[in-house]
């Protein structure tokens, strides 16, 4: 077992539900292992200014399990990026006496912490915080789940005004260049179509798949727009739609960050306690420079390298049976 002291946890870049459950984690496997815990706030920028508190004992984070957003605050940091602000960093942490780091957050935030683990031979392991779903190396990442919830049942909620007046409804979804949440979501709610910016698709097929859906008396369709689709967002198909053919009654929604936020899901909370343990477990084993995952219900350990490379198959599974119900 590697000695380490103090670890110094923190979020980084889109806050996602569940990274409260990864901190508390975190916090109370350290105890459990006789580690302290310094709680660095608004990720990479606090840790340049000195924004950490001296010590997260284990009441510190009673009823953050149930709470979205995180405690700890996020920021994406422009001045991490430089040299001189890494060196700023290292030099507040050194002060502190911490000397190991668990990283909570996504692609940008994984970037950092292999950049500034490769240059100060600081230990660090990062967890998966995004809704996006976009990490390779987990079956799933913090958060994701909850945001899914989140879009499903505003989708249900839409559905009903859909039917109601016989409308075409373009929901625009989050997901950044990945169409997992987009994906699921287009499954789990009946979507006609998913647009997703990993699989090709066109104006052309999606009249051909509306005007099909019009010979089966089909009254009324969602569309699940993912933001990073490559011809465009629910807008501009909206628009180009109505340019083409103008007898669709269509209105467009962007859900937006409402899918951030809100109590994590009994799915997340697992997912978040089991790798806020990992990663404590992980470090006291030496592992360093790598995400820890959950694949196939294992715990797995991927280097940032490789997990930061965005997904780039959506579970083709998924859409194969998206598109078989959606008739
Ligand atoms: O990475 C999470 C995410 O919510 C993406 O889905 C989205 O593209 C982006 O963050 C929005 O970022 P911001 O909150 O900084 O506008």
């Amino acid at each position: 077992m590697k000695s380490i002291k103090k670890i110094g946890v923190f979020t980084s870049g889109g806050d996602s539900p569940g990274m409260n459950a990864a901190i508390r984690a975190v916090v109370r496997s350290s105890f459990y292992y006789g580690i302290e815990v310094s709680g660095i706030y608004r990720g990479y920028e606090g840790m340049i200014e000195g924004d950490i508190c001296d010590e997260m004992d284990v009441r510190s984070v009673n009823q953050i399990l149930q709470r979205g957003g995180t405690m700890l605050k996020s920021a994406r940091s422009k001045e991490f990026m430089t040299k001189e602000g890494r060196a700023k960093a290292y030099e507040q942490i050194k002060k502190c006496g911490i000397d190991a780091l668990v990283a909570i957050g996504g692609n940008g935030t994984f970037t950092g912490a292999k950049i500034f683990s490769e240059e100060y031979g600081i230990p660090i392991v990062g967890l998966p915080g995004t809704i996006d779903n976009d990490l390779h190396g987990t079956d799933f990442t913090i958060g994701f789940d909850t945001a899914n919830n989140t879009v499903i049942e505003s989708v249900d909620r839409i559905r009903n005004t859909a039917q109601s007046h016989n409308r075409l409804f373009f929901v625009e979804v989050m997901g950044r260049d990945s169409g997992y949440i987009a994906a699921y979501t287009g499954l789990a709610s009946g979507a006609m179509k998913i647009l997703i910016p990993e699989r090709e698709s066109s104006l052309d097929g999606l009249i051909e798949r509306l005007e099909k859906g019009r010979k089966n008396n089909k009254s009324s369709s969602i569309v699940i727009v993912s933001e990073g689709n490559k011809w465009g967002d629910a807008s501009d198909i909206a628009k180009q739609l109505k340019e083409k053919v103008d007898y669709y009654d269509s209105k467009v929604t962007i859900l937006g960050h409402v899918q951030r936020g809100g109590i994590p899901s009994c799915f997340d909370r697992v997912l978040a306690s089991r790798l806020g343990v990992a990663a404590v477990e992980g470090l006291l084993n030496g592992k360093s420079d790598v995400m820890i995952g959950i694949t196939k219900n294992d715990i797995s350990y991927t280097t940032f390298a490789d997990a930061i490379k965005i997904k780039d198959v959506v579970d083709n599974e998924i859409l194969r049976v998206a598109d078989i119900l959606s008739i």
